[in-house]
């Protein structure tokens, strides 16, 4: 896609185009320029996986792309990077009919399948050996793509395989899809093009955890995540979600006229070739073409042992016939070509009993109710327990004690009942009655509003205690090394430990002298414990269980202020100005600070020696901002909220919460309200455009 020359052309071209940007010369003229090296930088990230600029450097250039666009809307193009993103919410998916059906593949679990499969092949075709192209079979949604006149003109759902969804709005925010390629390059006129939409693990994760914070039961699996985001209907969510797509067949094509067939639509691994050239992300790297069976079948196996290590799910291998002619040939049947067999994957999914449900309560006093089974292999581990999440997720899959269910763990992810098998009841299942009390303290359940979970209100109970110190301790919390959660139960169980401050009050001697404790572990824990202390704020604020503040809001937090208990003094409003921080969240953060305990348990910890002040912002004092407090409101022109905020910590400024006679600057962007209105009044306050900051900055 882009040569050695025309890599190190466009780097160049990045680097003055950067310099423009920032000196605020782009012009009119840079507009495709821009474009290009925005295309340029995209596929390094998406599709190759290797970026050449940071995040901000790509945000930058887009900010100017999109500022030239607005001055100038006549330059705007179809697929200019700019263009993926959609306002507003998608009414409804028009059926579409796909151009070729969608049909499915058959499927072979062995090596046995795999040899009748070509044994097969070679009797229709009467060839003795057989090329094939195998590649990975992607576990997601899969979809169709149409190009014209090399510009993506429609994406679709498979559907039924004959009609499906038509979902362009949504394709369009992966980044990985190309919004126009060159197929004409290759004398076609129109492509459709098939792939398979991914999650890829870490984004299901981070989504789950998501979701779980607020309360809503998490997706199975990333295949049940990618397919559903494709019918979403707000598409900057689809946006967020960061959907990845492969692509491996084109389905349909016609040249342009007087065109012949491009000769690498001559086999399949000839159009991967061809797809990859294109800016596609197909299985380029992955693919690998033999001469019979037999290598095929290697190849699937060791496959199979890497499928842990790689970022996103596949569920098998996909085994194709090289030559499209020989495709031809062979045909297909009303439900898969002749060509192609997946070969799956071992199970990952089993079928169970349901014995019992337990309910466990969690820091935020969340009861969930687990699912006790009969132990079942899945996917190489064994499952005995199984979060069920909320009683309206008990309703939705209708489960019951005694019943049958089926149980899926694919790749690493958290095993989940799939569904429960309502055909095997013998009519002796059992409702799963929720409680009305704790399980644990015995206080009475409450429900917010639309929210599916039931939670203890006492926040003293045992069981959210410990649950607050586990979390407390956790790795991405204060990370206290050795300090696990069984170590937690067992100190709370005995006494030794009984509230957070506790974990720095523990007593050595009696831990020392107890069974798994020898000399060298007890050292480790305390010298892990007194290394917690020097924590950076962001980490005590995630480890506080503050509901909704996961580890991005805990930064934006500590960016606030320069010590923790400065929250006090923040308004709902105060903390709404903060980037991310809406209404719920703002609540929960208020309803902390306001909680009389809750301060007197942080100034405990600050007795005991922790580091509540932003140490970072006492620190900076060597910029050119030292001594000087700052505020942003409204959109800036190239900046991110959050990175300007960052700079002005880096260069020894403040950043202030709200417009006061602290405040020295307010930056203004587009769109500015109160705030200015505010500082106008106020007289003290200096009122700046992003450009005045920026020079700031650079002035030495
Ligand atoms: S080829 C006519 N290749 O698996 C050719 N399919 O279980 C049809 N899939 O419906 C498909 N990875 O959604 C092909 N490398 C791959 C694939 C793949 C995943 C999906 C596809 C198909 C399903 C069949």
């Amino acid at each position: 896609m882009y040569s050695k020359e025309k890599t190190k052309n466009l780097q160049q071209l990045t680097n003055e185009l950067l310099k423009k940007q920032k000196a605020g010369t782009a012009s009119k003229k840079d507009t495709e320029p821009l474009r290009d090296v925005l295309r340029f930088h995209e596929y390094r990230y998406y599709i190759l996986n290797d970026p050449l600029i940071s995040d901000y450097e790509y945000d930058q250039l887009y900010k100017a792309l999109e500022k030239l666009e607005a001055d100038h809307p006549g330059l705007i193009t179809e697929d200019s990077p700019t263009q993926r993103v959609a306002k507003g919410l998608t009414r409804d998916f028009p059926t579409v009919q796909h151009l070729v059906p969608m049909l499915s593949l058959d499927n072979s679990y062995n090596a046995d399948d795999l040899t009748d499969f070509d044994r097969k092949a070679r009797e229709i075709t009467g060839h003795g050996t057989i090329e094939y192209c195998v590649e990975p079979k992607f576990d997601g949604g899969s979809i169709s793509l149409i190009y014209e006149n090399d510009m993506l003109v429609r994406g679709a759902t498979r559907g039924d395989g004959v009609e499906g969804d038509e979902v362009t709005t949504n394709i369009r925010q992966i980044r990985s899809i190309p919004l126009s390629a060159k197929f004409s390059d290759y004398g076609l006129q129109q492509a459709e093009i098939r792939g398979e939409v991914l999650i890829n693990k870490d984004n299901f994760k981070k989504y789950n955890e998501k979701l779980m914070e607020e309360g809503l039961p998490p997706l199975a699996n990333p295949r049940n995540a990618a397919a559903g985001t494709l019918r979403i209907k707000d598409p900057a969510e689809a946006a967020r979600r960061n959907l990845e797509a492969f692509v491996y067949h084109v389905s349909y094509f016609s040249p342009q006229k007087g065109k012949k067939i491009p000769v690498e639509l001559t086999t399949h691994s000839g159009s991967l070739a061809m797809l990859w050239e294109l800016g596609f992300r197909s299985p380029e790297k992955e693919k690998k073409v033999f001469k019979g069976i037999v290598p095929v079948i290697k190849y699937c196996n060791e496959f199979e042992s890497k499928r842990d290590d790689l970022p996103y799910e596949i569920d098998g291998m996909v085994i194709k016939v090289n030559d499209t002619a020989l495709q031809d040939k062979l045909g297909m049947t009303s439900h898969h070509p002749r060509w192609a067999i997946a070969f799956k994957f071992k199970a990952s999914q089993a079928t169970s009993r349901l014995l019992n449900v337990e309910f466990q309560v969690g820091r935020t006093g969340a009861v969930t109710p687990v699912a006790k089974l009969e132990p079942v292999a899945v996917g190489g581990v064994t499952v005995s327990s199984i979060s069920i999440h909320n009683e309206d997720y008990i309703k939705e899959k209708d489960l019951r004690i005694g019943d049958a269910v089926l149980i899926e763990r694919a790749g690493d992810v958290i095993p989940q009942i799939v569904k429960s098998l309502p055909g095997a009841r013998t009519g002796k299942e059992k409702k799963i009655v929720f409680p009305k009390t704790c399980p644990v303290c015995s206080s009475k359940l409450f429900k917010e509003e639309e929210e599916a979970v039931w939670r203890c209100s006492n926040i003293d109970c045992p069981a959210q205690v410990v649950e607050r110190i586990i979390h407390f301790v956790s790795k991405d919390a204060m990370d206290i090394r050795g300090f696990g959660e069984a170590n937690v139960r067992k100190f709370y169980e005995l006494g030794l430990l009984k509230d957070i401050p506790g974990v720095y009050q523990l007593d050595f001697g009696k831990i020392s002298g107890m069974e798994g404790f020898g000399q060298k572990s007890v050292d480790n824990l305390q010298a892990a414990i007194a290394g917690s202390k020097k924590q950076p704020l962001h980490r005590l604020l995630y480890a506080l269980g503050i509901r909704f503040v996961g580890e991005t809001t805990a930064k934006t937090l500590a960016r606030a202020v320069n010590h923790i208990l400065d929250f006090k003094k923040f308004s709902l409003e105060d903390l709404q100005n903060l980037e991310d921080v809406g209404p719920k969240v703002g609540g929960s953060i208020h309803h902390f600070f306001s909680n009389k305990n809750n301060i007197e348990m942080l100034q405990e910890l600050e007795k005991l020696g922790l580091q509540l002040k932003n140490e970072k912002k006492q620190l900076s004092t060597g910029g050119n901002l030292t001594g000087q407090s700052f505020l942003f409101t409204g959109t800036l022109p190239t900046l991110k909220r959050s990175a300007a905020e960052a700079m002005v910590e880096e260069n020894g400024g403040q950043i202030v919460s709200g417009v006061s006679a602290k405040l020295n600057y307010l930056v203004v962007g587009e769109d500015a309200g109160s705030k200015l209105d505010k500082a106008k009044k106020l007289n003290t306050v200096k009122i700046i455009s992003e450009e005045d900051f920026l020079k700031m900055i650079r002035k030495k």
